[in-house]
C-alpha cells in the first residue's frame, strides 16, 4: 500500500448527501500519512459538520475565502498541494470548475492550483446523465482532471441508479496512484491511434472499424506513468491535457508523422488499424453512378511498422499489434519476426468483447528479449482496455530495467 507521509491533500468537500463518506476518506488519507487540509462549501455544510473534518484532517476545516488570517488562503491552498481531490463533486462544482468560475474558496483553490484535481462526482442519476454534467466533466477531462466515476446503487430519497459516490476505499487507491512514483518519467512515447481512411474519391474511402479506444488506453496510460506522450491519430477522442495529439487520416499520413516522430523516442507503439491497400488513383471528383460500377484498382500502403522496424535504434522499444481471426499466435509470431518489433500485442478480433470498437479486449503479448532467441507469451485475460495498455506497459517498462517476468517460450 503506497504510503501519502509528506503529501500534501486539499480534500474539497461539496454539498451532497454523499458528503459523509468523505469523513472517511479524510481518515484513510491521513492514516496513510497525507497533510488533509479540508475545505467544505457551504453546502456541504448542511450535510456534515465543520468540527467533524477538523478533528480527524491534519489543520482546521476552512469553509470561505474571508475566515482565514491570510487573505488569499486559495493561493496557498493550492500553490502547497501535491493534490486536490473533490469528494463528492457536485454538479454544481463540476460546472464552476469547468467554466473557469471561482465563486466559493473551493472553486478559487481548484483554478489556483497546478497540482493533479481528482474529482469525485455524486449526484441523483437524472443529474449525472444530463448532457451539461457530461459535457463539463468531459471537458474536465480533456484539460488533465482524473475522475473516480460514481457507481450504481441507493441515492438519496431511496431512489437506485448510477450518480453513487464511489467507495472511499477506490477513492483513495486513485489518489494512490497518482501519487505514486512515475516509472515513465523522462519517457518519451509515440502511439498511433484508430484506422486509416483511404480515399476513392472525395466522399468515400476504405477503411476499418478501429475506434481508437486502444491506443488511446495506451497514450493515458503511459502519460499517467509521467511519460511525455504524442499521439498520431485518426480519430477523436478525449485525452488528458498534455499529451501531444497529430491529426492524420491516410496511411501515408500517419507513416509521415511516425516515422518523424519516432527518431527521438524511447518507446513507439503502433495501435493503429492501417489499411494494407489503397487506391492506385482515387478519383478527383464523386464517382457517379450512372457510369457504371467502378473498377477499383488497389496498391500495398506502406508497412508502417517494418518501416518504424528499419530505423530502430539501440535502445529504443518498439511494439506492434496483431489484429488476428484465426491462427493468433502463429500469425502474430511472424510479424514479430517480419517486421522488427519487440513485442507484438496480439487479439482475436473475432472473439465476443476483443478488438474493435469494444471497450474491452483480451491479448496474448509476444516479447522477445534483448540477447534472447527466444519469445515469450503473456496471456492476458479479458479486461478494460485501459488494464490491456497497463500490462503492455509493464512489459516494456520490463525490457528496459531488464527484468524477465514470465518464462513462456513459445520457441
Ligand atoms: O481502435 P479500437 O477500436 O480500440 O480497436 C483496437 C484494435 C483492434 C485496432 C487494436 O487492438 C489492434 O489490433 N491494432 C492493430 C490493427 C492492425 O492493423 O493489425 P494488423 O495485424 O493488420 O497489423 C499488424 C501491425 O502492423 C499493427 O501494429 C499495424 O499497426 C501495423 N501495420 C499494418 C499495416 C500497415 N500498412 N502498416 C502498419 O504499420
Amino acid at each position: 500500500m503506497t504510503s501519502l507521509a509528506g503529501r500534501r491533500i486539499v480534500l474539497g468537500v461539496s454539498g451532497g448527501i454523499a458528503a459523509y463518506k468523505a469523513v472517511e476518506v479524510c481518515r484513510r488519507l491521513v492514516d496513510l500519512g497525507a497533510h488533509v487540509s479540508p475545505v467544505l462549501t457551504q453546502g456541504a455544510l448542511r450535510f456534515v459538520g465543520e468540527t467533524t473534518f477538523s478533528a480527524l484532517g491534519s489543520e482546521r476545516v476552512q469553509t470561505s475565502l474571508w475566515d482565514e488570517v491570510s487573505p488569499i488562503p486559495h493561493t496557498r491552498l493550492g500553490q502547497q498541494a501535491d493534490l486536490v481531490l473533490v469528494c463528492p463533486a457536485t454538479a454544481r462544482v463540476l460546472g464552476t470548475f469547468a467554466a473557469g468560475i471561482s465563486n466559493d474558496l473551493l472553486t478559487a483553490t481548484l483554478l489556483a492550483t497546478r497540482a493533479p484535481v481528482v474529482v469525485c462526482p455524486a449526484m441523483h442519476t437524472e443529474m449525472w446523465e444530463h448532457p451539461a454534467v457530461q459535457d463539463n466533466l468531459a471537458l474536465l477531462v480533456r484539460r488533465g482532471v482524473h475522475v473516480v466515476p460514481p457507481g450504481e446503487g441507493r441515492l438519496a430519497g431511496g431512489d437506485i441508479g448510477k450518480g453513487r459516490l464511489a467507495e472511499p476505499v477506490d477513492v483513495v487507491a486513485a489518489v494512490q496512484r497518482l501519487l505514486s512514483p512515475k516509472p515513465l518519467a523522462g519517457w518519451r512515447v509515440v502511439v498511433s491511434s484508430g484506422g486509416t481512411r483511404e480515399p476513392i474519391d472525395p466522399v468515400r474511402f476504405i477503411g476499418n472499424r478501429s475506434s481508437g479506444k486502444q491506443g488511446h488506453a495506451l497514450a493515458s496510460e503511459a502519460f499517467e506513468r509521467g511519460a511525455s506522450v504524442t499521439v498520431v491519430t485518426t480519430v477523436d477522442r478525449p485525452l488528458p491535457a498534455g499529451i501531444v495529439q497529430e491529426r492524420v487520416e491516410t496511411a501515408e499520413q500517419m507513416r509521415q508523422a511516425m516515422m518523424a516522430a519516432a527518431v527521438d523516442a524511447d518507446l513507439v507503439v503502433m495501435a493503429a488499424a492501417v489499411a494494407d491497400f489503397r487506391p492506385v488513383d482515387p478519383a478527383a471528383g464523386k464517382i457517379k453512378k450512372d457510369k457504371g460500377v467502378p473498377q477499383i484498382v488497389l496498391e500495398p500502403t506502406p508497412d508502417i511498422l517494418a518501416g518504424l522496424g528499419s530505423i530502430k535504434r539501440p535502445g529504443q522499444i518498439l511494439v506492434g499489434f496483431a489484429a488476428e481471426t484465426s491462427d493468433l499466435r502463429d500469425n502474430a509470431l511472424g510479424k514479430l519476426t517480419r517486421k522488427g518489433a519487440d513485442l507484438i500485442v496480439a487479439n482475436d478480433v473475432s472473439a465476443p468483447q476483443v478488438g474493435f470498437e469494444h471497450d474491452t479486449n483480451q491479448v496474448v503479448i509476444l516479447v522477445r528479449r534483448p540477447g534472447s532467441d527466444e519469445v515469450e507469451a503473456i496471456d492476458v485475460p479479458l479486461d478494460d482496455k485501459r488494464r490491456i495498455a497497463a500490462a503492455v506497459l509493464d512489459v516494456a517498462q520490463s525490457l528496459r530495467s531488464g527484468e524477465h517476468q514470465h518464462d513462456n517460450a513459445l520457441g
